[in-house]
């Protein structure tokens, strides 16, 4: 699949009668909100693991240099915390275009810290998209986050925002907190 999923996300779900629907967001979504929403709770999925396996060229990293980004992949039983905001439709117009690099849209179950659940939608970058670097030692991971930076700005930046907001909400991502402690350790 091209790594442009602008098209593919616009095909893939009729959002026909509704109007407002549930985003969760893992990454760059629960600290850059620059889009409007109706309602925002956290909230956690099932099933999927939080991991800086996928390529940024356009954000945090270029074409020649790319960055690395969080996309999730399937591990059974582990639980990913995030925000979840519920937002009108018309969102994915500009969303879609700032996710654009590799990340579908999936329909996905949350749970609210309250217990309830809700239905809604969640980006992931899949494996065959053309911008999935994969699996690398965290150490590796960050020697390369710290090298790079894009249009949105330095790839350390979207990393030591993440790992703040999921302090915050009490997200126990060993994978996150190991690369940033590998990162901050080579800046002494
Ligand atoms: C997300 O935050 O939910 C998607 C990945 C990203 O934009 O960092």
């Amino acid at each position: 699949m091209s790594a442009n999923t602008i098209e593919h996300n616009r095909n893939r779900f009729s959002f026909e009668g509704i109007d407002a629907i549930w985003l969760f967001g893992y990454g760059s979504l629960i600290y850059k909100v620059d889009f409007p929403f109706l309602e925002k709770r956290p909230a956690s999925i099932t099933g999927w693991a939080r991991r800086f396996w996928q390529g940024s060229h356009d954000h945090r990293g270029t074409p020649e240099a790319p960055g690395r980004v969080v996309t999730l992949v399937e591990q059974p039983d582990s639980v990913c915390k995030g925000m979840a905001y519920r937002v009108s439709p018309s969102v994915f117009e500009y969303l879609d275009v700032r996710e654009k690099n590799g990340y579908l849209r999936f329909a996905t179950r949350m749970t609210f810290d309250d217990g309830s659940h809700a239905e809604g939608l969640v980006y992931i970058a899949t494996e065959d998209n053309e911008a999935f670097l994969g699996e690398m030692p965290e150490q590796d991971i960050a020697r390369q986050i710290a090298s790079a930076s894009g249009p949105s700005g330095p790839n350390s930046e979207y990393l030591l925002r993440l790992a703040e907001s999921l302090r915050i909400l009490g997200d126990e991502c060993p994978h996150t907190f190991l690369i940033e402690e590998h990162l901050t350790a080579s800046d002494k």
